[in-house]
């Protein structure tokens, strides 16, 4: 029985950094799937999308996911949009328990301010539009995890122990 405990949600949620307290709490090995295909291709993500498009960093995005579905006891980070792809989505949710982070538009909007390390959000258009637009596509996705949680006002270590409390793991 797979039982991985799998976050998934928009950019800027928090997936990276709760990931790596949820691994610490459980004493599990932590993946985070961008850092993987980092290490995997010696590029960085937007060093991806710059050389190679968005298809090819879909392309690796899809075979970590395959391998990391494969093992267990872990605790995963995944990207934004890793769902979207109704395959990535199948393999996850048979490989553990998925928890969905959200927030509002705004919080997104300000926590990832910084240019140049996400592509998806990086062009010249209104970003905030860009951002609700995204949101509203990857909606019927994000709404397939087992337990849903709202960031917003919460602290990492509140929203940790809710999510330990809904672990079946
Ligand atoms: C993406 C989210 C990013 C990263 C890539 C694409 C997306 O991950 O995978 O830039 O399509 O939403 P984070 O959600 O960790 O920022």
């Amino acid at each position: 029985m797979k039982n991985n405990l799998i976050l998934i949600g928009f950019m800027g949620t928090g997936k990276t950094s709760l990931g790596k307290l949820l691994a610490e709490k459980l004493g599990r090995a932590f993946v985070d799937l961008d850092q993987k295909i980092e290490q995997d291709t010696g590029l960085s993500v937007p060093k991806i999308f710059e050389l190679h498009g968005e298809k090819y960093f879909r392309e690796l995005e899809k075979k970590a996911v395959a391998e990391i579905s494969q093992r267990k006891n872990l605790v995963v980070a995944t990207g934004g949009g890793t769902v979207q792809d109704e395959e990535n989505l199948r393999l996850l949710k048979n490989s553990g328990m998925l928890v969905c982070l959200t927030t509002t538009p705004e919080e997104i909007f300000n926590r990832t301010e910084r240019r140049g390390e996400r592509p998806m959000l990086d062009s010249d258009n209104d970003r905030l539009k860009t951002i609700k637009e995204l949101l509203a596509k990857r909606q019927k996705y994000y709404a397939q995890a087992d337990y849903t949680i709202d960031t917003t006002d919460w602290s990492p270590l509140q929203i940790i122990s809710d999510i330990l409390k809904h672990f079946r793991g």
